[in-house]
C-alpha cells in the first residue's frame, strides 16, 4: 500500500503490468487502489465492469484505460478520387478490441495537410459526442458520416477546387491516440498541351503557367501513368510533368516515336534543367463546377466576336480544360469546331463517326489558326 500512495502523488499515472492507466480525482482513486490491490488477480477479466463503476455516469473526472483493451483505427481506402463540386467520404473506422460493452467517451479529429506543398496541418473537425465543431473554409462542408458506432468517416459536401491533399483521422481515448491518413485527389484527365508559338516551347514555370491558363496544372507522372493505361494516351512529344522531369506516354510504338525496339510504356527525359530545356506540357484537368456547351449561333465567329459571344451569353470562351473534362466527364459530343480561350480551334469527339474525325474518341484539335477566321465557340457557364 505504502508504494502505491507514493505513486499516487508522484502523478496520476498509475502502472500495473500495464494494466491500468488512470487520471481522476485523488479519493476516488484511492478507492479504486484499495480495489486493485484486492482486486489485482480478477482485473484482467473484468476490464469493462471497473470501467462502469468508475464512471457510472460516463463524465468520470479522469479517464481510466485498460490497456489490455486496444484501439484499433483503419480505413478501407488510403485513396480516394472524387469530382470538384460533388461530394466525397473519406474512411475512417475505429473498435475496441476485445470490444467494449459501455460506450467510450471518444474523440474524433480530422486534419489536413494541402497539397499544395504546405508542410503543416490545419484543422478540419472535432467531434466529442454529439459536439463538433469544424474549422476555416471548412466550416459548414464537412461532417462525420456515423452510420455505426465506430465510423467516423469525414464527408465533405460539397468539395471545393482546392480539397485535395493528406486527410489523417485520428481517434483519441484519453491517453490513447491512433490515426490514418487517407490522400484525396479529383478524378480528372490528362491532355497534352503546347505553345500556340509551336512545340517545345515551354520551360518548367511557362508549362506551369499554361496548364494553369487553361483550368488544368501540370500533371503528376501517376497521372500520365493512369492516362496511358487507362486511356491509352500516346503522344509523341515530351511534355513537362510536376515533378521537373519530362516524358511522354506511349501505346504503339514507333519509329517517329522513340523506335520499336521499346516496348510501350512512359519514356522518360529523367530531371530536366528547368529554365534551359523546354518541352510541351502534360496538364492535369478536373472536373469543373459548370457546364461548357458549344453556343449555337446562325453564323461563324472570328476569335474576338467568340469571347464576346460567350459573355452575352452569361458565360466565358471555354479553357482547353475545361472542354476535356467536359468530354470526358460529361460526354460533351460536337462535331463542330470552336475556338476555345487559348486561341485554338477544336472539338469533342465521344461517338466516332464518319466526317468528325479519327475512329477514336478526342478532344480533335486544328492548332491555332489565324484568329479572322471564323469558327462556331465552346463557352464555359457556371451553374450555382
Ligand atoms: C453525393 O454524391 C453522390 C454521387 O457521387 C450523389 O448521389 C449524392 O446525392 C450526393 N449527396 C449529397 C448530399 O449531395
Ligand atoms: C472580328 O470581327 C470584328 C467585326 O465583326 C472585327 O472588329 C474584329 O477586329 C475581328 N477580330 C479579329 C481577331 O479578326
Amino acid at each position: 500500500m505504502h508504494r502505491a500512495q507514493h505513486r499516487l502523488q508522484s502523478d496520476v499515472v498509475w502502472n500495473s503490468r500495464g494494466l491500468v492507466k488512470m487520471r481522476m480525482k485523488r479519493p476516488l482513486l484511492l478507492l479504486m487502489l484499495l480495489h486493485l490491490v484486492h482486486a489485482s488477480q480478477a482485473l484482467r477479466y473484468s476490464n469493462s465492469f471497473y470501467y462502469q463503476d468508475l464512471s457510472p455516469d460516463g463524465n468520470a473526472n479522469g479517464e481510466i484505460y485498460f490497456s489490455g483493451v486496444r484501439l484499433h483505427v483503419e480505413s478501407p481506402q488510403a485513396l480516394v478520387s472524387a469530382v470538384q463540386g460533388g461530394n466525397v467520404t473519406l474512411p475512417c473506422v475505429y473498435r475496441y478490441e476485445p470490444e467494449v460493452s459501455a460506450p467510450r467517451r471518444t474523440r474524433v479529429k480530422w486534419f489536413w495537410q494541402p497539397s499544395t506543398g504546405e508542410t503543416k496541418e490545419l484543422h478540419v473537425m472535432a467531434a466529442f459526442g454529439s459536439r463538433h465543431r469544424s474549422y476555416g473554409d471548412f466550416r459548414g462542408r464537412v461532417r462525420l458520416r456515423r452510420s455505426t458506432p465506430g465510423d467516423a468517416s469525414l464527408v465533405i459536401n460539397p468539395l471545393l477546387s482546392d480539397d485535395t491533399g493528406r486527410y489523417r483521422c485520428e481517434i483519441i481515448d484519453g491517453l490513447e491516440d491512433e490515426s490514418i491518413t487517407v490522400e484525396l485527389q479529383f478524378r480528372g484527365i490528362v491532355f497534352p498541351y503546347f505553345s500556340p508559338m509551336g512545340r517545345y516551347q515551354f520551360n518548367f514555370q511557362e508549362a506551369k503557367d499554361a496548364c494553369e491558363q487553361q483550368g488544368a496544372c501540370l500533371a503528376t507522372f501517376e497521372q500520365l501513368l493512369a492516362a496511358w493505361e487507362e486511356e491509352n494516351l500516346d503522344w509523341c512529344n515530351a511534355g513537362w510533368l510536376a515533378d521537373g522531369t519530362a516524358q511522354y506516354p506511349v501505346s504503339v510504338p514507333r519509329d517517329a516515336c522513340g523506335g520499336t525496339d521499346l516496348a510501350p510504356g512512359v519514356r522518360s527525359y529523367g530531371v530536366r534543367h528547368k529554365t534551359l530545356d523546354h518541352f510541351d506540357a502534360f496538364c492535369f484537368a478536373s472536373l469543373i463546377k459548370g457546364e461548357v456547351y458549344f453556343l449555337h449561333q446562325q453564323h461563324n465567329l472570328n476569335f474576338s466576336e467568340a469571347v464576346e459571344k460567350c459573355v452575352q451569353d452569361g458565360a466565358q470562351i471555354a479553357k482547353v480544360g475545361q472542354l476535356y473534362a467536359a468530354w470526358r466527364f460529361a460526354g460533351l459530343d460536337q462535331c463542330d469546331a470552336g475556338w476555345v480561350a487559348d486561341g485554338s480551334v477544336r472539338y469533342p469527339i465521344t461517338n466516332p463517326r464518319a466526317n468528325c474525325g479519327p475512329f477514336e474518341p478526342g478532344v480533335r484539335s486544328f492548332g491555332f489558326p489565324p484568329q479572322h477566321l471564323k469558327y462556331g465557340v465552346y463557352c464555359h457557364k457556371v451553374r450555382w
